[in-house]
């Protein structure tokens, strides 16, 4: 069917946010041809043998408003899963659903409304404050961005600046500190008001207090939305419906905080590593 006779599935308001993958698999590349055929290449099982997989058969289903964090090793294939969702890639086999529409059959207008991203390393760029949050697009009304402001409680930090929110911004955000930068990039998620999130969390840590004001950021951020998220936060995978452990492309473990540290395996390694220090440290 031509893309201009197709059926826009949402097209009228805002999705109810349902995200599921069905058996995705995932390669950047074809392996080097000597490599598919030869000894060292992945034709065995149901590996299909001539891309060098990242994904192999990834399937998860997240309810509306759940909120669903990735865990994992570096090199996992995390970042991936949001990539594929956000469809800055195309899996090789399998389908990813935005209530139960395959996201391949929506204009990617539409998938990137419904669909909001917040980066791990905050995008800001040279202009004022309110530029930054609107992504420059003089259609949204100050009220609307001074509201998205309040709800985070970026407002006070914003006022407090000498041009408030015309003050300029230098450089990738040069003159703001990591925690205001991440409050501002949770003001931009807010003012545009996906059905679902897409969070690559940061890693560097910023001070205690700032990083209660991003901790309670993030809850109103949250509510009521979907989102899938590449967590580093111990209180993001605390809170979270259904936490992924991710293995060499596969989905090792699933479950919640609770039941995957009484199972005592790889996510209780990784808890170990990375997050027991974050629970010392808030205590
Ligand atoms: N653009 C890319 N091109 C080729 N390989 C990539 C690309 N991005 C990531 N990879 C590879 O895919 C695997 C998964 O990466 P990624 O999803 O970024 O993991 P994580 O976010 O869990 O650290 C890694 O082996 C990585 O090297
Ligand atoms: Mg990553």
């Amino acid at each position: 069917m031509p893309e201009a006779e197709r059926p826009v599935p949402l097209a009228d308001g805002r999705a109810q946010g349902r995200i599921t993958f069905e058996d995705v698999w995932f390669a950047y590349e074809r392996l080097p041809a000597e490599a598919a055929s030869g000894e060292g290449g992945l034709a065995t099982g149901d590996s299909p043998p001539d891309w060098n997989w990242v994904l192999k058969g990834v399937s998860f289903d997240a309810e509306p408003g759940s909120t669903l964090a990735l865990v994992g090793h570096t090199g996992s294939g995390k970042t991936t899963i949001l990539n594929l969702l956000l469809r800055f890639y195309e899996p090789q086999r399998g389908r990813i659903l935005l209530d139960g529409v395959d996201v391949r059959d929506l204009p990617l207008t539409e998938l990137r409304r419904q669909v909001g991203l917040v980066l791990q390393d905050v995008f800001l760029f040279s202009g004022t404050v309110a530029e930054n949050i609107t992504l420059g697009d003089p259609r949204v009304p100050r009220e609307r961005v001074e509201d998205a402001a309040r709800a985070v409680d970026a407002h006070r930090f914003i006022e407090r600046l000498a041009g408030g929110y015309d003050q300029p911004v230098g450089e990738r955000g040069a003159n703001l500190s990591l925690g205001q930068r991440q409050l501002l990039a949770f003001v931009r998620a807010l003012v545009y008001d996906p059905a679902v999130l897409v969070l690559d969390e940061a890693t560097s840590s910023v001070d205690t207090e700032t990083e209660e004001a991003v901790q309670r950021a993030l809850e109103t951020l949250l509510d009521g939305r979907t989102a899938v998220a590449v967590a580093h936060r111990l209180s993001t995978v605390q809170h979270a419906d259904q936490i992924l452990v991710l293995h060499r492309g596969g989905v090792r473990e699933r479950g919640t905080h609770q039941e995957l540290l009484a199972q005592g395996g790889l996510y209780r390694r990784l808890y170990e590593l990375q997050y027991a220090e974050q629970e010392r440290a808030a205590a």
